[in-house]
């Protein structure tokens, strides 16, 4: 009968299309949850660097050690940008995501505590 041949096929590819369908959605939904951790995360760390109270000196030194290649040993731009007066352009949360996100190449990430990343904001607030 070709009804019932036609309508077993028909069957099989809705079958083959919910299991597609599922892969692609817990596919899906793994990469959301990771993403959402993920910024969970960022945004302890942030909020934990925001908390802190940073040292001037620390700071300088981590500048000295990390970031004058590219900004220069005053901080007056090299390659990268001139920081004086940067938190009058960016926030510290937008401050804090450009050394830790590494978005703008040849901008790398850092990996550096919240401790060191305070210190490193609270020198950067001393740059009139
Ligand atoms: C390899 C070179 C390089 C190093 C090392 C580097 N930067 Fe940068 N940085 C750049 C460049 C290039 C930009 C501009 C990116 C853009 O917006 O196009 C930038 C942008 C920035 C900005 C944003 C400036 C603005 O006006 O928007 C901040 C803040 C900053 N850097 C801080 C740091 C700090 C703090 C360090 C050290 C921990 C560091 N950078 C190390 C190259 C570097």
């Amino acid at each position: 009968m070709t009804t019932s041949s036609s309508s077993a096929a028909e069957r099989n590819l809705i079958k083959k299309f919910w299991k597609q369908f599922l892969v692609v959605f817990m596919i899906f939904l793994i990469c959301f949850s990771l993403f959402y951790l993920n910024q969970k995360e960022k945004n302890a760390y942030i909020n934990k660097t925001l908390e802190l109270k940073g040292s001037v000196k620390e700071g300088d030194a981590l500048f000295k050690m990390n970031c004058v290649g590219c900004h220069g040993i005053t901080a007056r731009g090299l390659v990268g940008p001139d920081l004086h007066s940067i938190n009058q352009r960016l926030n510290d949360r937008k401050i804090i995501k450009q050394v830790i996100e590494g978005l703008t190449p040849p901008m790398p990430s850092f990996e550096i505590d919240p401790q060191n990343m305070s210190s490193l904001l609270t020198y950067l607030h001393t740059l009139k």
